[in-house]
């Protein structure tokens, strides 16, 4: 290998013409142009070094980018390091002889920061012997910059959809807050205690909704910590039970439990599963009162182990989803339940919270029958007790009024 610098040519040249090619001529020339000007005409910047990382040949591509190599080690032309990278790819190419395609960043010659993506290949003796690796780096600056600006826009855009939600929940408790006050004032001027208990009632209302607006909304926001322990599944599910059976019955809706009994402990957030079936169980009830027609309606919580799955089933004969709702139901803020009750976050945070516990939520529904909303927990997928999990965001399949999370 020459070791000798190659100073900076501007003169363009041209690719040489393979028209008129009878006899052999224009072949020759292209290929005395591949041997000797390819490898400095190539827009990509080329140096092989040897085993002691010192640059002993390099493209015009690469002089022009990063400046003079002359006797000069690879990490310090790159980076301007004094030492060798602490993950050199190219000392494991000369130890296993495998081409290697990694992301660097580096400092070109005139002070600019530049990412490029660098392929690493060996240079092999007939012996085997690895003396050189080449390392050909592509400028890709730009298009990580374009990614970093898309990746921003999207930020933007999911902090302004959030702040939107926020807003509009809001304004829809503050419209509520308003009206009592302004029933409780006139209450007030007219000496009517009826229409003052009235408006203070809208007050508390209104105190109520808007809690359970910001608690819901903390508990999809704040990334929640998960608290795994063994547990045993059904006492959740009891709990929430206990939890509604009063109000429903006051709404005349059957609530129902239907648990496995011998359901073995697992290693959950029982938290977090509490939350989940207090949303599904809520979302069940508002279902029936939001139906029309006077059929007995009934809600119905159910655990059970089915070949190594933990399921929570919640089954109603309210009103149902049609399609294009059911298209929507997992999206923040989505709700059908109007400015005075829905927030639109229920259900996002129980597939976050599901999926924390490497399960699914799914449902099946049919209009003004009733669905079935079921959360699928593999065993073999359960955290570890004392381990904090991170959500991960399964595939989304859907068919008619059907959905997986
Ligand atoms: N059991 C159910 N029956 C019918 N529709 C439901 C049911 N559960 C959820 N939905 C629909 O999904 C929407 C989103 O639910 P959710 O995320 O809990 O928000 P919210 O309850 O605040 O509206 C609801 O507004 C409703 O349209
Ligand atoms: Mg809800």
């Amino acid at each position: 290998m020459p070791t000798k610098h190659r100073a900076k040519s501007e003169t363009a040249r041209p690719l040489p013409s393979v028209a008129g090619n009878q006899n052999g001529i224009a072949t020759e020339e292209f290929s005395h142009w591949i041997k000797t000007q390819l490898f400095d005409d190539v827009p990509i910047a080329i140096c092989v070094i040897d085993r002691n990382f010192q640059i002993v040949e390099a493209n015009k591509t690469f002089t022009e980018t990063y400046g003079s190599w002359c006797g000069q080690s690879c990490f310090r032309v790159y980076k301007n390091l004094d030492n060798r990278c602490e993950q050199c790819g190219a000392i494991r190419t000369f130890a296993d002889g495998q081409t290697r395609v990694r992301e660097e960043r580096g400092k070109v010659q005139d002070g600019r920061e530049m990412s490029y993506l660098v392929h690493m290949l060996p240079i092999r003796r007939s012996n085997g012997e690895i003396p050189y690796v080449v390392e050909m780096s592509t400028d890709i600056t730009h298009i990580k910059q374009l990614e970093k600006q898309k990746l921003e826009a999207e930020r933007l855009g999911a902090v302004g959809e959030t702040v939107a939600g926020i807003a509009h929940g809001i304004k829809n408790v503050l419209m509520g807050l308003e009206g009592g006050v302004y029933v409780v004032n006139s209450g007030l001027r007219h000496g009517d205690g009826e229409r003052f208990a009235k408006g203070w009632s809208m007050l508390q209302e209104n105190i109520t909704r808007i809690s359970s607006f910001v608690r819901e909304f903390l508990d999809f926001a704040k990334g929640r910590k998960t608290t795994v322990d063994n547990v045993d599944p059904n006492v959740p599910a009891r709990q929430v039970y206990e939890l509604f059976r009063d109000s429903a019955a006051q709404s005349k809706i059957d609530l129902r439990l239907d648990v496995q009994e011998d359901l073995p402990e697992a290693p959950l957030d029982a938290n977090g599963i509490h939350t989940c079936l207090v949303n599904l169980v809520s979302n069940a009830i508002d279902a029936c009162l939001m139906s029309e027609g006077q059929r007995k309606f009934h809600v119905t919580l159910k655990t059970r182990e089915d070949d190594g799955v933990l399921i929570y089933e919640v089954v109603d004969n309210g009103r149902g989803v049609d399609y294009e709702i059911s298209r929507k139901i997992f999206t923040s803020f989505f709700s059908t339940k109007g400015s005075d009750k829905g927030t639109g976050l229920g259900l996002l945070t129980t597939k976050k919270i599901v999926h924390q516990h490497g399960g699914k939520v799914s449902f099946n529904s049919k209009e003004r029958q009733g669905s079935t909303f079921r959360i699928e927990l593999p065993r073999h997928r359960l955290p570890q007790p004392g381990e904090t999990t991170a959500a991960s965001e399964p595939a989304e399949t859907t068919s008619g009024n059907k959905r997986q999370d």
